[in-house]
């Protein structure tokens, strides 16, 4: 990698090293469709689970026609791709193997290359196969073998496509969504199971991670962490302080620290050594910030009120607060753990696209920033390419570059999808576009 450079004396625009991934992030649920035999298709038909009711449906009817959005991709300049391959596609069953699915991913990775497109895989991406799902999923205590054998599938399989994995993306979500709040399958459960889960999950990441280097000796093997900012609402108040900095600890950086050493420290300790030192790369998921109020009747978000900065631009349906510089804080303490790090998802939902171009410029500011202060990230993936099925808020919130109508399977490009593609090509920052930042600081508020 040629090191970071911007030159003191002249305008000239910040510029990544040659080499810099640069693209966009999908899961197989969220744009495949017709994805029947996973927890996620069952859990969509449950009244009540998912806004509007909406459903994955046909998605963005990648698993018949991905080619199409590969082609956008190579137009938008991208050189790369994180998408995720379906678990329950490629083991229908403990043990059933199915090639045909195994040809259909072949063909997409290879379309991907043939399009200078290199691909970042995740394993497992919020969804299990029904058959895992019914043996207790994260809690089922052979799920590290199961995983393990999934993995070395995959890397027998497509390993001669891909040399870049995520095991598993944000197992903090999954955990917190998944046992706590209960948005996310298997609907709830509490503390106790949380953290059974999130030990479970250490577990299954480790095994993989060993499997696929035994199979595929050069891979580098990561996971994606959704990193969060949690401020104190009240920087005077003890208390907020206190109970934001448990929040940030627990829900940030006690995974990665077990991954580091070996421990878990969430309430009494758990030793998992096998965890210890499997990680070749981070994955920073990073979307927004909250601010922490103590409040004593918020006994489930560990005593703390969340809220948006007041005055703070929101993105759509209340999502989150833009806040580009959490990209800059959660990058320096990311860079701590001594390994390199790619942005793995950084994105918002904005239907009509306002604060889309002054996020991507803002945020990128703040990767650049971070790589002149020493963090060695080497890749960017927005996320996304395409409107697609955004979980329990179904298809209420639009994350794509480039629209997509599930109904008409229609792709109508954001004005942003150009900017993204004109940063891509050049690995820099467009100076006008800079310049329209620097006149314009404060991102204009939604219509
Ligand atoms: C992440 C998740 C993605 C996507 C995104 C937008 O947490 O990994 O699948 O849904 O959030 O909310």
């Amino acid at each position: 990698m040629q090191p970071f450079h911007v030159s003191q004396s002249s305008p000239s625009p910040p510029t990544f090293p040659s080499g810099f991934l640069w693209g966009t992030a999908t899961s197989a649920h969220q744009v495949e469709g017709d994805n029947s035999n996973n927890d996620w298709w069952t859990w969509e038909r449950q009244p009540g689970r998912i806004a509007r009711g909406h459903r994955a449906g046909r998605a963005g009817d990648w698993w018949r026609a991905a080619e199409a959005d590969f082609d956008r991709m190579a137009a938008l300049h991208q050189n790369a791709h994180r998408l995720s391959i379906e678990w329950s596609r490629l083991e229908r069953g403990p043990g059933k193997w199915d090639d045909g699915a195994l040809a259909r991913y072949r063909e997409m990775l290879t379309g991907l290359r043939q399009r200078g497109i290199a691909p970042m895989v995740t394993l497992h991406h919020f969804t299990f196969p029904l058959w895992v799902a019914a043996r207790g999923g994260w809690l089922w205590p052979e799920l590290p073998q199961a995983f393990a054998r999934f993995a070395r599938f995959a890397a027998a399989g497509l390993g001669d496509l891909v040399d870049l994995w995520c095991t598993i993306n944000e197992p903090n979500v999954a955990v917190v969504l998944g046992y706590l709040t209960g948005r996310f399958p298997p609907g709830g459960g509490g503390l106790r199971k949380a953290r059974d889960a999130a030990v479970n999950s250490l577990r299954a990441h480790a095994a993989a991670y060993r499997t696929l280097h035994e199979a595929q000796p050069n891979a580098r093997v990561g996971l994606a962490a959704n990193l969060h900012l949690f401020d104190p609402a009240r920087p005077a108040s003890r208390l907020d302080r206190l109970v934001a900095g448990v929040t940030d600890r627990v829900y940030n950086w006690a995974y990665l620290d077990a991954l580091r050493d070996g421990v878990l420290r969430v309430g009494p300790r758990v030793r998992v050594p096998e965890a210890a030192g499997t990680l070749d790369f981070i994955g920073v998921n990073y979307y927004s910030r909250d601010l922490v109020q103590f409040d004593r009747r918020h006994a489930r978000t560990l005593f703390g009120r969340h809220f948006p900065t007041p005055g703070a631009p929101i993105s759509d349906g209340g999502y989150g607060e833009v806040y580009p510089e959490g990209l800059l804080r959660v990058l320096l303490k990311a860079h701590q753990y001594g390994v390199p790090i790619y942005v793995t998802e950084n994105g918002l939902p904005d239907e009509d696209d306002n604060l889309r171009p002054g996020f991507l410029i803002d945020h990128l500011m703040e990767l650049w920033r971070a790589s002149r202060m020493g963090c060695d990230v080497r890749g960017y993936f927005h996320w996304s390419l395409i409107d697609n099925f955004e979980w329990a808020d179904g298809w209420t919130l639009r994350f794509g570059l480039i629209a997509m109508d599930p109904e008409t399977q229609t792709r109508t490009p954001r004005s942003s999808s150009t900017l993204y593609s004109e940063i891509c090509r050049r690995s820099a920052l467009p100076p006008a576009a800079i310049a329209a930042r620097r006149v314009r600081p404060e991102i204009p508020p939604k219509e």
